[in-house]
């Protein structure tokens, strides 16, 4: 794992509650590092934005552009990542960035444990109180939130976010672009296929078959097709009340 004492610049795609945690690591370490945040929307005017009480530099959007203006010893960290962004997003953007590999930097928390034998890969992020145990895998990309754990020889593979409090058991793997929530608890050695999610506090006992969504104690697993299609008829349903004509019906 890269770890130089100081950089000359840090930029956060995006400017979350996950880029407050890395920026106050960051400077609990080395308040004069630069941090630059970038945004989805472009929604800061200014040169500089008041993010928590830091004053740092705005960026712009998230998009090429702004990659290819950073100046070349800067370091860049994806740090897009609600559950809603948990599978194409994340992909998309770092997709359209196109940035050289060397360009992504890894953030560890000065509160996070990592086990020597644990391979990190570029772009992870591994928040305070994360416990990262000995000869696991952390793939590109992947997030690990305050108190996440993964357990001896336990894989999250690129892109996947792991909540706070989330608990990937021995030997267990979690897939690609993968959002397992908050205080979930994955089974030692079960496999969740990639795309899947993970909902808060579900109990995992058996594999996940890819693009999944499972929910509760055990972990009752839906395909995500059928689960969007239910949030969707559901929602109809709330807007129509109780008059259940067509709406071409009424007046
Ligand atoms: C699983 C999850 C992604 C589903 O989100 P969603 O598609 O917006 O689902 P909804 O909130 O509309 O809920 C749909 C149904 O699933 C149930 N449900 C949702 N999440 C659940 C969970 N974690 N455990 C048990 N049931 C859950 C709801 O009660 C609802 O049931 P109903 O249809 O019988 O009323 C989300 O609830 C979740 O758990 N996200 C993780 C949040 C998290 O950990 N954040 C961490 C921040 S550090």
């Amino acid at each position: 794992m890269r770890k130089p004492e100081r950089y000359p610049e840090i930029r956060l795609l995006g400017a979350s509650g996950n880029a407050l945690e890395i920026i106050d690591g960051i400077h609990a370490k080395d308040p004069d590092v630069t941090v630059v945040v970038h945004d989805d929307e472009g929604r800061y005017d200014g040169k500089m934005v008041n993010l928590g009480g830091h004053l740092l530099q705005y960026g712009g959007k998230i998009n090429a552009r702004c990659c290819a203006l950073a100046p070349e010893n800067a370091f860049f960290l994806l740090t897009v990542g609600s559950p809603r962004d948990y599978r194409d997003r994340r992909k998309d953007i770092i997709k359209r960035l196109d940035l050289d590999d060397r360009r992504w930097w890894i953030y560890q928390d000065p509160q996070a444990v990592v086990r020597s034998s644990a391979e990190v890969s570029l772009g992870a992020i591994i928040m305070a109180g994360a416990y990262v145990g000995a000869k696991t895998h952390i793939g590109t990309h992947v997030i690990l939130l305050p108190q996440s754990y993964v357990a001896h020889g336990a894989w999250a593979r690129c892109r996947s976010i792991l909540a706070s409090g989330a608990k990937l058991n021995g030997g267990s793997i979690v897939g690609m672009d993968c959002y397992v929530g908050a205080n979930a608890v994955i089974r030692e050695g079960v496999l969740i296929g990639d795309g899947s999610i993970i909902g808060a506090g579900a109990v995992v006992l058996n594999e996940v078959p890819p693009d999944s969504v499972v929910v509760g104690v055990p972990g009752v697993v839906t395909p995500r097709e059928e689960w969007d299609a239910k949030k969707r008829f559901v929602e109809i349903t709330d807007t129509l009340g109780s008059d259940t004509r067509h709406p071409n019906e009424r007046q």
